[in-house]
């Protein structure tokens, strides 16, 4: 038998029984007539004894016990008389009479502790040790909860959980395709899935009626720490629904997961906001609604004062940054050095100090009086000890910079508390948005979002304009999950298609399949797909979801791990039909 308990179970009830241990040693301390012995597994830590007095042959085992050895241990419980409260098992202590190592351990690159001394690289390339981790390990835990949590209400809500293939053809979620070339079909290529969009939609066809799947994506785009090349989707579609018939069910499995999993109730419905609503008041898509600073547009009050870099924007807008009033010169470098870092493109920030003594300085005295100054600070909701600050250019860019310039004050005011939730739905995005390298419109989600009725008329004046009826969760400012009510006609599919400037031969050769599935009865239908890595991230409270996967890629898209993407041999590729033109330096 290798155990009788585990390492997190025992405790001041236990003292006196004779149990058998199995774990790690996490650490040992030679206290010369005494060894105390860290004992490590998935549940706990306890500490085991070796008493010199007792069995010095045994204790001497002991002490040569390395970091990381696998060992089993029998022994009795015994209340310690130093006791630690941070631990479960502090109370006690095992008095060790056996001892077995079942395996030794090389020294580890890093500690094994929750502040470890590893870096990323070594920490991933390592990560079966990483994963040890009390820290790590908690998030795989929570995973498991939430999957749980997730399979369980939407089982309960009648929606059946069905596979969807991986080698399948380009799917249109916006990214580069991953290819897996056919041995069987020379020159013939799979792509992997970006996501099982167009199955779920031939699901709904089907009469299938609601799908679930917790579903593998596969993504070739540029990596940040929301966003891995292989990913995980909470991915759902209903028929017969109407946008908020569906966005109620799914507000109401993100209200289970608060309950079951944080413990938490939100107060009332989920704020709905649309597209148009979250550019200008927040200048993003994704806003975090835990804190205010809202962003106004100053344009209508600032022009046609002589003053040239408002007079040639598009857009002035601004924000008020509570009791910031005492900003340094130094401070208000900084962060003009901030905005204008090619990411947000600014020329330069403009701010207006609203002293404590009620007088109002600014960059912009020259051309701009006190009164003036008043006038704005009414609007942004300034007042003694606020800091206003101003940005000036093209419309869209400034709002986006406005937003990020928010996100950035809200960070410094340490206004985006971890413990809070503010969920939101974002709904009406645009169904077009114009791509200026390849100058033409593409679908803003993909091609089988349905757009307004009403707004049909547009698609001859003014595409950008037709609002689609799509939707996004957004909690604290992390897209958590998308999706939209589709077109089930074949008419409007087609029409849409012609919109993105796919002739019908390219819209039959990429999507044919699904054209001629509307043909045999398409319920109406929608759908949403959760980033499931993001969410359980957020719960965890870490800033990458890399932490949320037991065994993610690195930036550059890699796995340091098992080393891949790795070359292949000459007889795969001829095998397989390929031949290399520029051979990777890895
Ligand atoms: P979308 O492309 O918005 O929609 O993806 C849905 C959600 O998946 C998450 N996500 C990612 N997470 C980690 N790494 C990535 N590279 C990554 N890309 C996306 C985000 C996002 O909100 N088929 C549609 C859904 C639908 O219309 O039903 C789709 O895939 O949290």
């Amino acid at each position: 038998m290798y155990r009788t308990h585990n390492c997190g179970q025992l405790n001041i009830k236990h003292v006196g029984q004779k149990v058998i241990l199995s774990g790690w040693v996490r650490k040992s301390r030679d206290l010369g007539g005494m060894t105390f012995v860290d004992l490590r597994d998935r549940y706990g830590i306890t500490q085991l004894v070796f008493n010199m007095e007792k069995d010095a042959g045994l204790c001497g085992e002991a002490r040569k016990l390395g970091r990381e050895f696998v060992i089993r241990v029998t022994g009795e419980v015994a209340e310690r008389s130093n006791k630690n409260p941070r631990l479960p098992t502090g109370d006690i202590e095992i008095l060790v009479e056996e001892l077995e190592v079942l395996n030794s351990s090389l020294v580890p690159p890093f500690t094994i502790e929750d502040e470890t001394d590893g870096g990323d690289e070594l920490r991933m390339k390592y990560r079966y040790l990483d994963l040890r981790r009390d820290v790590v390990r908690k998030n795989l835990e929570l995973r498991h909860r939430m999957a749980f949590e997730i399979r369980k209400y939407l089982s309960e809500q009648g929606f059946l959980d069905v596979e969807t293939p991986v080698l399948i053809k380009s799917t249109p979620e916006g990214a580069r395709d991953f290819v897996v070339p056919s041995r069987m079909n020379p020159g013939e290529f799979y792509a992997l899935p970006q996501s099982p969009q167009t199955f779920k939609q031939l699901l709904m066809v089907a009469g299938l009626d609601k799908y679930f799947q917790i579903v593998k994506c596969f993504r070739d785009e540029d990596l940040r720490a929301d966003r891995q090349p292989e990913f995980t989707q909470i991915d759902c579609e209903m028929s017969f629904v109407e946008r908020d018939d569906l966005l109620d069910v799914f507000e109401g499995l993100a209200r289970h997961l608060f309950r079951t999993i944080m413990g938490m109730e939100i107060e009332g419905a989920f704020p709905k906001m649309s597209y148009t609503e979250a550019m200008s008041r927040y200048g993003n898509d994704k806003p975090d609604l835990r804190f205010g600073m809202e962003i106004s547009e100053l344009s209508d009050l600032v022009k046609g004062k002589g003053f040239q870099v408002f007079d040639a924007a598009t857009y002035v807008g601004g924000i008020c940054a509570k009791g910031c009033a005492v900003y340094s010169r130094k401070q208000l470098d900084a962060l003009t050095e901030w905005v204008r870092r090619p990411q947000l493109g600014m020329k330069g920030l403009l701010y207006v100090k609203y002293n404590e003594d009620g007088s109002l300085r600014s960059s912009v005295d020259k051309f701009y009086g006190e009164q003036e100054l008043k006038q704005w600070s009414e609007l942004l909701g300034a007042g003694p000890g606020d800091l206003i600050l101003i940005l000036a250019g093209e419309r869209e860019l400034t709002l986006k910079a406005l937003g990020e310039l928010r996100l950035e004050m809200g960070n410094r005011l340490e206004m985006r508390d971890p413990e809070i939730f503010k969920p939101l739905w974002v709904v009406d995005f645009p169904l077009l948005e114009w791509n200026a390298e390849s100058k033409r419109f593409t679908a803003m989600h993909h091609p089988f979002t349905s757009p307004y009725e009403e707004d049909l008329e547009l698609f001859r004046t003014d595409p950008g304009k037709v609002r689609a009826k799509a939707y996004d969760l957004v909690i604290n400012g992390v897209e958590i999950g998308g999706g939209s009510i589709r077109i089930h006609d074949e008419e409007m599919q087609k029409q849409m298609f012609d919109n993105l400037g796919f002739t019908e031969e390219e819209a039959r050769k990429q999507f044919g399949f699904l054209m001629s599935a509307f043909r045999y009865g398409a319920p109406p239908h929608g759908g949403i797909a959760f980033g499931f890595d993001r969410w359980v991230a957020l719960f965890a409270g870490i800033e990458s979801i890399r932490d949320a996967i037991a065994f993610p890629k690195n930036n550059s898209g890699r796995d340091v791990m098992i080393d891949t993407p790795s070359t292949i041999s000459d007889e795969q590729l001829e095998e397989l039909s390929l031949k290399v033109l520029n051979q990777s330096s890895e």
